[in-house]
């Protein structure tokens, strides 16, 4: 299977979100990647309900949503019929993580679980059935445009050895300061799916950029 890549919406032009949105449209992008902060869990906002409700008026392809909120069960039905596809929340986020993400299921969304740069995969061991998709943050959550922190590769790779040695099944998905330099390398430790903001919506012709990532 080829690399999954989901270019991260917060690093677009708000001001013209219509014509960012298409871009990754007509690109070889597989999924938007959409980033919603309330600024308790992370010291950021980032947009809400209005303008995910947009973007699903334009947007052609799956929409995968990253919550970085406290106490996401509130909302679960809300992203649903915002038109999320994937719904990931946070471990560090959630006291009956289980629960949640059986609740994310029964919405009709597939269900995600991310964790932080400090946050063991050891602590994912019980939960590798109920997931379809493990979000490793490569950077603390919170803002676009940060460094990636090198240890990523290695928590990849372990994650994978995990899924094959449970022959549980899930997408494993790279979360922050994406770029040329390091995709390979991380698709080479096991990552199935990259989401690039900055790197994406910041270079010259982004449409290449995406297609170059897509080509890692
Ligand atoms: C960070 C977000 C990321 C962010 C990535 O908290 O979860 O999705 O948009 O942006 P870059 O690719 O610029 O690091
Ligand atoms: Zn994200």
């Amino acid at each position: 299977m080829s690399i999954i890549i989901a270019p991260s919406i917060l690093a677009a032009d708000f001001g013209n979100l219509q014509r960012d949105c298409e871009v990754v449209n007509n690109s070889k992008a597989d999924w938007f990647h959409l980033d919603i902060m309330d600024g308790v869990f992370v010291p950021n906002i980032s947009y809400g309900m209005p303008v995910i409700s947009a973007i699903n008026k334009i947007a052609t392809k799956t929409l995968d949503v990253h919550l970085m909120i406290v106490d996401p069960d509130r909302y679960i039905e809300t992203f649903k019929n915002l038109g999320a596809d994937i719904l990931t929340v946070h471990y560090e986020a959630c006291t009956h993580l289980h629960r949640t993400l059986q609740n994310i299921k029964t919405n009709g969304m597939k269900a995600g679980v991310a964790v932080n740069p400090h946050t063991s995969i050891d602590l994912l061991k019980d939960i590798l059935f109920d997931v379809d998709l493990v979000l490793i943050m490569s950077v603390n959550p919170g803002f676009g445009g940060q460094s990636f922190i090198e240890n990523t590769y290695k928590k990849i790779e372990n994650l994978k050895k995990m899924r094959e040695e449970s022959r549980s099944n899930f997408i494993i998905e790279v979360d922050g300061g994406v770029n040329s330099n390091n995709a390979s390398k991380l698709i080479y430790s096991g990552a199935d799916a990259l989401v690039a903001g900055s790197f994406v919506f910041k270079s010259e012709n982004p449409i290449k950029t995406i297609e170059n990532l897509k080509n890692c």
